[in-house]
């Protein structure tokens, strides 16, 4: 890609994650939440953030849907939700018994701001309040209801303990042990970061109400996109700076995690996320029109991403 490419995308996606920015401010508005747990919510949910996953979701609704449908706007509680399972993750991710990184999207991580018990609960609370967004979404004047129900269901499916849970599982479990494989990298990677990107751009495709066969498209680009994605999130832990990747390079390294670098070295690995985003890319070959362009764009610039 071109640099004026990577500037457009890189805007592109700026403005999109505004318009989430704007929706995630009051998402949480309304609920009777004591105080510190909401300010240690908020802290992490309003503290930046790509907002790749909802950006994903709103981009599927309207690629499927159609511009001037009104289902984007609809959509958009959906696609925050997408952002508190996110954060919750990270929340977690960062926690003393998993990474213990003590830096996060620039800030102080979730339990060096306030504590081990507050972060754990920051996240019970994320995850679970992101259940009550997505069926805000259903009913009349909304999205079909029945639509919503299918698209929150693999929701709660990639998530949980078969998808990013079982994946984060995974994670832990491979930390300590030797000889990681190749196919369990993957399958490791396809959980943790695969299964919530996929389901965003399925989950986009299903409010839209598209065929099944758009949703299996939805569904192929999604895998190769988080395939992408996490093989760049391992490269840039070894070659990135702590100020620009806003979370503590080399910590990958430093705690004997397998990651593609480690395992097939920083050019075998740049490849074949190069090769992933291709993939990405040809499932959305019977696309046109500018949500499509956007979709081929940032699948090429999550590989070159420098955070
Ligand atoms: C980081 O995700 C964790 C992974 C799944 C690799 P992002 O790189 O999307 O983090 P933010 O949301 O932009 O902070
Ligand atoms: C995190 O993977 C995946 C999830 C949070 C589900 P990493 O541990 O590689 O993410 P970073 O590098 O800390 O953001
Ligand atoms: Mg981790
Ligand atoms: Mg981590
Ligand atoms: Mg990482």
């Amino acid at each position: 890609m071109s640099a004026p490419d990577t500037l457009n995308v890189k805007q592109a996606l700026a403005s999109r994650a505004a318009e989430i920015e704007a929706h995630l401010a009051d998402c949480l508005q309304g609920r009777d939440i004591p105080e510190r747990l909401l300010s240690s919510m908020e802290y992490s949910l309003h503290a930046g953030g790509k907002r790749l996953r909802p950006v994903l979701v709103l981009s599927f609704v309207r690629l499927m849907a159609g511009a001037g449908t009104g289902l984007g706007r609809r959509a958009l509680p959906f696609a925050a939700a997408l952002e508190l399972i996110h954060t919750y993750s990270l929340i977690h991710d960062d926690l003393p018994a998993m990474d213990d990184d003590d830096l996060r999207r620039g800030k102080p991580s979730n339990h060096k701001q306030f504590d081990e018990a507050t972060a754990i609960l920051a996240g019970d609370g994320l995850l679970t309040e992101a259940f009550a967004l997505m069926l805000s979404c259903a009913g009349e004047g909304q999205i079909p209801a029945e639509r919503v129900a299918r698209a929150a269901q693999a929701v709660a499916v990639a998530a949980g303990a078969g998808g990013m849970v079982g994946g984060q599982a995974l994670d832990m479990e491979f930390t300590a042990k030797q000889g990681v494989s190749f196919e369990e990298l993957r399958g490791m990677h396809a959980r943790k970061t695969g299964a919530l990107i996929t389901v965003a751009c399925v989950a986009g495709a299903v409010l839209a109400g598209a065929t099944l066969h758009d949703v299996r498209r939805a569904h192929e680009y999604g895998c190769a996109v988080g395939q992408a994605f996490q093989i760049a999130d391992d490269i840039l832990d070894v070659v990135g700076d702590t100020a620009t990747l806003g979370k503590p390079a080399g910590s990958d390294e430093r705690q004997g995690k397998t990651t593609y670098p480690s395992l097939l070295g920083l050019d075998k690995s740049r490849l074949l996320a190069a090769e992933r985003a291709a993939e990405a890319i040809s499932n959305l070959t019977p696309y046109t029109g500018d949500e499509a362009d956007f979709l081929r764009a940032l699948a090429r610039y999550i590989v070159e991403r420098v955070n």
